[in-house]
Formats: structure tokens, sequence, C-alpha cells
């Protein structure tokens, strides 16, 4: 057995020359080490402790003194979930009384609090990957923690990294922000700050869980009923990949002082997540000096021994491998270290004694006992603007031909699709499975779709559908609504001066996507546009909407993707349609013209051929190349490229500024302290941008400028920066990026470090990963 070689190296940053035409002893090396990194997982012991880091001081030394108070079997209790039918909590830990301690609700999700009343519906991951605005994921995070504080609960089971959006179809891509790791880091740090300012952030699902189909072995929590199958699907990652993609958003959550990870329910490197040494000990406790604790999703853990030894710190909902004495003999017995227990424990308290300690002044709500019909009103009116804000920024104008949006006040307006109105029976996003038309159909049949499905949904004060919406606004403008929200193919009044179509494509936890463009709403779409020369099409879609089946029809006028706004659905989408706000959104990943056109990234790995114990090998041969990378490498032209997004007015882009920080700033000495996220000088800034953009147009609009970098070696463009402001007609605005070594370097697998390569870097600053506006070129020498 190989012994990881990671903690020895991690605190070399350094810069290098790769340039050369044979391949160098090193990249030789390398490339055996890709090759095994497929086919197992390094083991990594012991499990590194908890030790301060950073401001975890006054925590940690606190645990530390609760901690050495109890005897074995309360340390226990502290790292296993115990079941109560007196709380809606997702999990629950026993309290202490004597100590303090006053036990834990970790509830769901990323969203809004699930489940109970008095809370509200926040827009989606994905809704907040389109909308591009840090200071929006800040602010939500920093509402919807306090709903969850208030319900009495102490970690929110969210926000989702993973999966990232690796493969198109995956069910869980909406309750995550983007397909690209850099922009799905970054709101993930607004977020985890925002949301620890109440309760612990439980960042998930670590790692490599890009697929729903055989994510856990049959028979288990998540299982899938293809009993032949006895394992879940491994997610085979190099370890290049791992840095520069999957890892990447977990790192920046660390870095903004993540208190939990939760381990996912799929194998990575044939070894399950939740007993991943590597992953656990190895990237996330040594590299990224993780402080805070690591829970299983829920039934991921498939070992005691071994999952405690591998860093696995709170077996959920509950734990036949840990309870009723087993881990306490395994600590007396030897198995496991009497340390490792006492780390574990430490983890868990210190995290809930830095971020969410009910008891808290401010906070009014000593128990933590989240009671459906509980009478705690958990909002706050102030979050009213965010929630509608935020609702508004993650509308995405596709297609808009001619000024057809914004309306100027139509006489009649016709609307149509099963998706413009709210629904009638009960909370949608509580459901699971495809609904409403049978067959292969990804979309839901009972209403406007403001959030996914399964456990990452969300449950709203009430819902403002779009039929509300444009009602209330035909009573402001004395226009006439003439509508039919029921028929496969509605007649559609000949008087109409527009005619708005609803639809929407559904994703849930548990099954991935059966397609990216369904025929029932198609063929809606087509019907409405056949009849009304003034069709625009609304899509709530919770992931990746194909559009080409119609996108080309005349009478189609406008598209927009609505994605999931939450309980502000229908106001939020008038605000833009009316043009109140111009549209500021843009796609947070990318449109194909057809499915064919993602490759292997389409639909999850599925087992082929014999069945062993080593099924359902996923292997990420295509490396970081997922998403717009993919389509660039390929030269696809999509139909929809990331970033893409229309707005009311114009805007130009001008003076670009590359400046690099001075050589003895850039890389001398490179600071070597490993802090929460990993060595700090990562997050040196090694080279700003900056850029002037004018609005050129009539009306007042928000530009998201975004900044590629071309990094000697990797794809020719990655984001690495992005900005929104608002900016008048006729005013201009500068954007600053700073770009960090991080950001400049690539993962050496040989020195298992980031290294800031000699050379050239073209950087392009644009509207879109294709719309580039103005460029430049950024130069390190060694
Ligand atoms: C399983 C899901 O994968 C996870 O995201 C969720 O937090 C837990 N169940 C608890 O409901």
């Amino acid at each position: 057995m190989q012994l990881s070689i990671l903690a020895a190296a991690t605190c070399v940053v350094q810069l290098a020359n790769f340039a050369s035409a044979e391949p160098t002893a090193k990249e030789v090396a390398a490339n055996l080490e890709l090759f095994w990194s497929y086919n197992r997982s390094d083991p990594v012991y012991p499990s590194p402790k908890i030790s301060g880091l950073g401001d975890w001081e006054f925590a940690y030394l606190k645990a530390v003194e609760i901690v050495s108070q109890l005897t074995n079997e309360e340390k226990v209790n502290l790292t296993v979930g115990y079941s109560s039918e007196l709380t809606g909590c997702s999990g629950m830990i026993q309290s202490i009384p004597d100590l303090g301690f006053d036990g834990m609700c970790l509830q769901d999700a990323g969203n809004g609090v699930r489940g109970t009343d008095m809370v509200s519906s926040y827009a989606s991951g994905i809704h907040v990957g389109a909308s591009w605005n840090k200071q929006l994921a800040y602010d939500r995070a920093l509402y919807m923690g306090a709903e969850f504080r208030r319900k009495g609960a102490n970690v929110i089971l969210g926000p989702v990294v993973g999966p990232l959006g690796r493969v198109a179809t995956s069910g869980r891509n909406w309750e995550g922000f983007s397909s690209d790791p850099y922009l799905t880091g970054s709101l993930a740090y607004e977020t985890v700050v925002g949301l620890q300012k109440n309760v612990v952030a439980c960042v998930k699902h670590y790692i490599g869980n890009e697929q729903e189909t055989n994510r856990s072995p049959p028979g288990s929590y998540g299982g899938t009923s293809a009993t032949k199958y006895n394992a879940s699907v491994s997610a085979n990652i190099d370890d290049k990949t791992m840095h520069e993609a999957y890892l990447w958003p977990f790192q920046d959550s660390v870095h903004a002082g993540a208190g939990s990870i939760m381990g996912s329910y799929n194998r990575v490197n044939n070894s399950y997540a939740c007993q991943n040494s590597k992953a656990l000990n190895g990237l996330l406790k040594t590299e990224l000096g993780f402080q805070g604790f690591v829970v299983s999703d829920w039934g991921g853990q498939h070992t005691g021994i071994a999952s405690a030894n591998a860093g696995l710190d709170m077996a959920m909902p509950s734990s036949s491998y840990w309870e009723s004495g087993h881990l306490v003999e395994a600590v007396n017995n030897g198995s496991v270290s009497q340390d490792r227990l006492d780390d574990m424990a430490t983890r868990v308290i210190a995290a809930w004694y830095k971020y969410a300690r009910l008891d808290d002044p401010g906070n009014g709500m000593p128990s933590n006992v989240l009671e459906a019909h509980d009478l705690v009103d958990a909002r706050d009116p102030a979050s009213k603007n965010t929630i509608f804000q935020g609702a508004v920024e993650g509308h995405v104008l596709v297609k808009n031909v001619d000024n057809a949006l914004p309306l100027k006040k139509p006489k009649l307006i016709s609307l149509y699709g099963y998706d413009g109105i709210a629904t009638d029976t009960e909370i949608q996003g509580a459901s699971s499975g495809f609904g409403g038309f049978g067959g292969d159909v990804a979309a839901i049949s009972n209403g406007t779709l403001y959030t996914g499905g399964g456990s990452g949904s969300n449950t709203p004060s009430y819902i403002d559908a779009p039929f509300n919406a444009f009602s209330q606004k035909a009573w402001e403008d004395g226009s006439f609504l003439s509508w039919d929200f029921a028929s496969a193919e509605p007649n559609v009044n000949a008087e109409s001066d527009v005619c708005i179509v609803f639809i929407n494509a559904y994703a849930t936890e548990g099954s991935d996507r059966p397609n990216l463009a369904d025929k029932y709403s198609d063929n809606l779409v087509e019907s409405v546009a056949d009849q009304c020369a003034n069709t625009m099409v609304v899509i709530h879609n919770a992931g990746i909407r194909l559009v080409d089946n119609w996108i080309d029809h005349e009478n189609i006028t406008a598209v927009i993707m609505a994605h999931l706004p939450g309980q502000d659905a229908g106001r939020s989408l008038v605000e833009v349609m009316y043009g109140k706000q111009s549209p500021s959104g843009r796609l947070p990943y990318t449109v194909a013209k057809k499915e064919s056109d993602y490759g292997t990234l389409l639909d999850p790995t599925t087992p082929e051929g014999n069945v062993d114990l080593y099924y359902s090998q996923s292997n990420f041969t295509e490396g970081v190349y997922i998403d717009y990378k993919a389509f660039i490498k390929s030269n696809i032209t999509p139909r929809y490229e990331f970033g893409f997004g229309l707005t009311y007015t114009t805007f130009e882009y001008t003076d670009l500024d590359l400046q690099t920080a001075s050589a003895n700033q850039s890389y001398l000495p490179p600071d070597c302290t490993i802090a929460e996220g990993g060595p700090v000088s990562l997050w040196d800034v090694l080279a700003t941008a900056k850029v002037t953009v004018t609005n050129t147009g009539e009306v007042a609009a928000a530009e998201v400028a975004q900044l590629y970098v071309g990094i000697p070696n990797g794809p020719p463009k990655v984001l690495r920066g992005y900005g929104k402001q608002t900016i008048q007609p006729g005013q201009s605005a500068e954007y600053v990026f700073d770009l960090t070594r991080r950001d400049l370097s690539t993962w050496d697998t040989v020195t298992q470090n980031w290294v800031l390569q000699a050379g050239s870097y073209p950087v392009y600053v644009g509207k879109s990963v294709l719309d580039i506006q103005i460029g430049g070129a950024l130069t390190f020498t060694n």
C-alpha cells in the first residue's frame, strides 16, 4: 500500500515551467499517478485532529473543555443521530443538559426550511447561480439561516456544491449553483458566510455525487431497485480533476469557515465517500485544514471502524455501526483510537459552539424542536425584498425578437400552460417522481414549478403564480386576460396581442431526468405558436432545458428561462417582462442544440456487462472538461452558451487594464501556512484586471461582466472573475477582478500542489464565454 505524500507536500506553493516536448520523468510519474487514481483511493491515516486554526481557537478550546468531561458513551452520542417523533428535524443529536449542550437539530435544506410552516421559499441554487450576484447570495443566506435558527435548527443541510453539473440530466443539479466550479465556489463562499451568522452550514455532497442513478446500494437509503448491483456508483476522479473541478467549491466553502460537510452516498475511486480516508483525512482535513465535522448523508455510512478512522465524525440519521456500544467497544479494543473518538466529539461541539448555540443572545429560541405547525413565525419582514430580488435576478432572457419584451400594456393577453397557475394540491416540492403526463415527461403538471423535488425542496408562505401576477398587472393596466391552463392544444384567441406559454422542466432527488425537453410541453408551445404571431415562452426549469424543437418558430418572439424562483415566481416574472427591471440573469450552464451534444455527459453512468463488486464505474475521464469547457474543446456550438443572457439595453466594454503584482509580492516567499481552505498563499492576489462598462442604450440595467483566463496547458477559457453592477443609460462603471494564486494555478499531481506556471495567460472579458468584448494577456516569468 502506498501512503499519501499529501501531508508532507502540501505546504509548497511553487512557480514552475512545464513547457517541454518530451515527457519528463515527472510527467510519466504523473500519468502513473493518474492511472492509479482511477482504480483505488489512497489510504491516508491517521485522521487529522481539529487544531483550532484561525478563528476556531476559542470554540476549539471550549469544545476540548466540554469533551474532557464526557464519558465515551456520551461522546458517541454526539456522533450518532437518534430519531424522535417529537421533532420535525431531518436529524437529531442528543443533548447533554449538565454541560449546557442542548443537542442539535439538523434540517433540510439549502433553499429554505423544509416541511414546516411560517417559513419562506427562497429561490433555489440554480436560480442563485443564474443571478451571478454575490451580495444577493449572501443576503439570501443571512435571512434563510435566521429562519432555520428561529425554528430551532442548528445545522442547515446546505448549500449544495456537488453535484457540480457534470451530467446534464442529473436530478439534483438545480440544488447547486452552476456547472462551473469558480461560479459555484464564489456563491458557496457567500452562502456559507451568510448562513453561519445563525447556524452551522453543512456543505454537501462530498464528493463526486454527480448522479442519482445508483447513488446508493440497493435496499439502503436512496438505493435504487436495481437489486443485482451491490454497491453504489463509483465516481472515479483523478487527482488533478478532483482539485481543479470537484474539490474547488468545497475548498471555497472551507475557506469561508464551513462548520460541517456532508459525505455523499456514492463511492469515490471505489471507496465509499463516508469512509474514504483520502477524501476525508487527506483532502478535507489535511489539505484544506477543515475544522468542522463530517456527517454522513442519511444512511450513507457503510462501516463502523473504517468510517471512524477514515474521518467520518457523525452518522445520520442513526448508526447500527456506532450505537449500542459498538463504537465504545472499538475504542476499548483499540480498533479506533481514543484520540479519534475525542476528535469526533470535539469537532461536533466546536462547530455547534462557534455557530449555532441557540441560547445566544438575540435568538430567544431555547428549543431545538422543529415541529410542523410550530407557531414560531420564522420569517423576518425585512427579508421580503431579498426574496423578491433573488427571484427577479435568476430569470434569463434568451430570445427577444425586435424588442418584443418588455411588454407595453398589451390590451389582450392570452395565457397558456400547466405551469401558469398555483398548484391546488399538496406542496409541490415535497412530492417526488415525474408528475402528470405519464411516460417520459420531464415536466410536472400540477402548477408553477418554484422549487425542485426531494430533500432540497422548500416550503412557500404562498405561491405567487404567473396567473396571479398577470391578473394584478392587468388590473393596473386595464388589460384583458384570456386563459387556458388545462389544454394540451388550446384554442388561441385570435385577437391576442401576446400569448404567453408557461411550461416547466422538473427534477428531483432520487432519480435523474429522463430528458432535457419533453414532448408534451414542446407540443403545447408549438400549438400556441402556430396560432399566435406574438408567442412568448416561460420555462421554470430545474436544470438545462433544450428549446431547439421550436426556438426558430417565427411566431416565438421571446423566451425566458425562469428557473426556480421560489414563492415570488409570478411577480418577479412580471417585473422582468414589463421592464420594471431589465433582465439581469445569465445562464450558469450551457444549453445545447441537441441532447447528443453533451456526449457521454448527457446521462448518468449505468452498470454494464457482468455484475461484480466493482460495478457501476463512472470514470471522469473528461477531466475538467465539462459544460462549456467540453463544448469549446469539441468545437460544438451551443444554442445558448454559458454566461449568456439578454437585457433591454446595450453595453460597451473599454479600457481593459491588466496588472500583475510585483514579482516579490507574487512569488516570494510563498506563505505555506495552512489555514481553512489550504495554504494561505493560495489567496494572494497575483493580478488585477479592470474594465469599464458603459450603458449605451436607453434603460437602466445590470451587466454581468465575466472574466475568463486561458491557463497554460488547461482549457482555453476558464471563468475566473465576474461582477454585476446596475448602470444607468449613458453612465459607466468600473469592474475590478482580483486574480488569486489559485485562480491562475494548476494542480500538480507530482508535488501535490498548486503550481503557477511561467508563461502567457490570455484574459478575456465579456458578456458570456463566447461573447468576448475585450481581451489582453498576463505574463508570469520565472
Ligand atoms: C438525503 C439527501 O441526499 C441529503 O441532501 C439530505 O440532506 C438528507 N437526505 C436528509 O434529508
